[in-house]
């Protein structure tokens, strides 16, 4: 497939997986509201790959200008990443998360209905297995949601699989990521939170550049060999790879569900001792209480993936902490200058 059509295609994952399909030649459109990414993003991607995708500012949610795009683009298939995606923000205002995540989703499936557009790739997250034990396999019953971001993901994974049920023209990659870490090679494009970061490796690093003072490790008396929660963090180059790999399992109708991530698990003291070590800054930290919801050990087993898309996550850990260190030092205050 040559034409694409990115649905938050500024943001963290979707700009890497931008840079990717550019690279292998494809003609990008990338509609993004901005709600959480910037628009030298763009510039930054054209400095990567040699080429500017086309870019729409618009809301999935607004159907006229999903139709447009759709149109315009000549999309063959349509990779979505745009959601909000924090999960405290989610228990607070439920309602937003319901609206912007599956409100927009229904938005889009009905835009790319009227244009003949069947083939999508969605973001869903490790997060719909909710407490089973892991590894956490493809075929494995979801678990209950705890915060509504979760819950909006199995809702969205639901509506695509009746979909693909009802019209067999359809065909669907939910792709269900464990914790993507790191930043493009080049230091140009990266994960820029705004706030206070709730996940692990932003926290880590803005502690490193010294815009914070230390990092609080969430519980050292879980059961596991160090008393740290484990997960299993990859490289968001070896994510956008994915992607691409999963496009070419859209040329099968249904609904196909990949696990995305390394197989194996680090824990949280794990990361912050190779952070210090590869990149020799200081991470000041201290030992707090558990954060609610939060589970001991968390990670994929990856094999359906790499048998059915030959696709892997091997970059190793050592790497992804560099290329993190390399776009925080180099942009501070992330997309601001
Ligand atoms: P991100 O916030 O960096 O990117 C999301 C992009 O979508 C942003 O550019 C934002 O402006 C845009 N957006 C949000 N709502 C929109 C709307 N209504 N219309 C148009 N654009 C909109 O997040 P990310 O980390 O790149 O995550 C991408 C996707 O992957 C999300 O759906 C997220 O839930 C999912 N995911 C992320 C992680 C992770 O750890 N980062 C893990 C599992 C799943
Ligand atoms: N952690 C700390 N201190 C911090 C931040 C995190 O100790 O300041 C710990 C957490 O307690 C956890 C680990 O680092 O043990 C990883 O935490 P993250 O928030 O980075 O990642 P999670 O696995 O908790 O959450 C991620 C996504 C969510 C998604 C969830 C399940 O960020 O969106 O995976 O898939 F819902």
């Amino acid at each position: 497939m040559k034409r694409i059509l990115v649905t938050g295609g500024t943001g963290y994952i979707g700009s890497h997986t931008v840079v990717e399909l550019l690279q292998a030649g494809c003609e990008v459109t990338i509609v993004d509201n901005l709600s959480n990414s910037f628009r030298v993003v763009l510039e930054r991607i054209a400095s990567i790959s040699g080429r500017v995708p086309d870019f729409i500012e618009g809301d999935i949610r607004d159907r006229a200008v999903m139709e447009a795009a759709l149109k315009h683009s000549q999309a063959e298939a349509v990779i979505h990443f745009a959601g909000l995606k924090a999960v405290g923000e989610s228990v607070e205002q439920p309602l937003k998360y319901y609206d912007n995540n599956v409100n927009g989703t229904l938005v889009l499936c009905e835009a790319m209905n009227a244009c003949g557009v069947k083939k999508l790739i969605f973001s869903s997250s490790a997060t719909v297995y909710g407490d089973a034990a892991a590894p956490y396999r493809e075929d494995m019953p979801l678990g209950r949601a705890t915060n509504p971001y979760g819950a909006s993901k199995a809702m969205i994974e639901r509506i695509l699989e009746d979909q693909c049920i009802a019209d067999s023209d359809w065909s669907v990659g939910a792709l269900r990521y464990f914790n993507p870490i790191g930043a493009h090679a080049s230091g140009l494009i990266g994960e820029d939170p705004q706030g206070i970061p709730n996940n692990l490796m932003p926290f880590i690093s803005k502690v490193a550049v010294g815009q914070l003072p230390q990092l609080s490790i969430f519980g050292d008396d879980y059961d596991t060999p160090d008393g740290t929660c484990i997960r299993d963090y990859l490289h968001v180059g070896d994510l956008a790879d994915g992607h691409a790999k999963a496009l070419k399992a859209l040329a099968t109708p249904g609904y196909h569900v990949f696990n995305l991530g390394t197989g194996r698990g680090y824990s949280v003291k794990e990361m912050v001792e190779t952070f210090q070590r590869v990149t020799g800054q200081a991470v000041p930290h201290v030992y707090a209480p558990r954060r609610e919801g939060d589970l001991a050990e968390v990670w994929a087993d990856a094999s359906k993936a790499k048998r059915e898309l030959g696709w892997s996550a091997d970059t190793p850990l050592e790497k992804m902490m560099e290329d993190t260190w390399r776009w925080q030092s180099g942009n501070p205050n992330g997309y601001r200058g």
